[in-house]
Formats: C-alpha cells, structure tokens, sequence
C-alpha cells in the first residue's frame, strides 16, 4: 500500500463524515502491518466537545476488531473554499500514542497529490504514558 493510496482512501473516507458545524469533512486510513486498512470519518455532536475526529474514529474502530499494532495513517479532508493540510489534532496525537510508537508514520493530505509525512515522534514530543512495555 503507497501512501498515495493510502491517502486516496482517506479522501474516500471523508464522505461519510457528519460535519454540519464546522463543515470540514475528515477522513482517515489505518494501516496494519498486515496490510489491512481501517477509514474513519469525524462525527460531530450539538455538544461540541461530543465530537469525535476522524483519526479516532478509525483508530477506535481498529481496537474494537482486535488490532493492536499500526504502520501508518493517513488523514485528508475537504473544507469549501479552503486549502487545508490535515495534520491530526493534540487529542487524536496522544490517543495514537497508546498504541503506536514514535517511528509510526502519519500522512497528512491536502490533496491526494499533496501530502507530507510525519513520525509520531516528530508530531508529540514526551506523549503521557502509563504503559510498562
Ligand atoms: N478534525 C478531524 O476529524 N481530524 C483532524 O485531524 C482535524 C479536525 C475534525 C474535528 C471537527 O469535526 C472538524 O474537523 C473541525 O475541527
């Protein structure tokens, strides 16, 4: 799986998100080192805070099914009238870190022919752990 692809099915994922507020549609695509590949969409609440993004959606949706280690991610979205690169925001970034180590790779989109790759690492410096492995 390219990161381009990976990236095509984040975009794909974006169709299904529910963003009445903010009208930003985010997808995101899991992969595992099996090759399998997880898309989640941002779903948005009245109570603002409900909301949950895009990344966490497919990460969550990984957990429940029984995976536990992840390869990469990529995340892309559409906001009318502006050119945005999806970089996952501090919650989704802390959340990732419970399960993915720093060498984990996240793509983030403008385009499916504009994206920049970051490690974990890079994007959260010192994440909070209680884990002991
Ligand atoms: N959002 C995501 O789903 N992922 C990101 O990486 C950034 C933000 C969502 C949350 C909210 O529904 C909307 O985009 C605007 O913040």
């Amino acid at each position: 799986m390219t990161d381009r692809e990976l990236v095509r099915l984040a975009l794909d994922a974006c169709e299904n998100a529910y963003a009445p507020y903010s009208g930003c549609r985010v997808g995101a695509a899991l992969l595992t080192p099996g090759g399998k590949v997880y898309t989640g969409c941002n779903i948005e609440n009245s109570s603002f805070g409900a909301t949950v993004c895009a990344e966490r959606t497919a990460l969550f949706k990984a957990v429940s099914e029984g995976e536990r280690e992840f390869e990469k991610i990529a995340v892309a979205g559409i906001k009318e009238g502006e050119d945005i690169t999806f970089y996952p925001c501090g919650i989704c970034r802390q959340v990732l870190s419970e399960f993915c180590g720093e060498n984990f790779i996240i793509i983030s989109a403008k385009s499916e022919n504009d994206y920049t790759a970051n490690t974990l690492g890079e994007l959260l410096k010192n994440s909070f752990s209680l884990r002991k492995d």
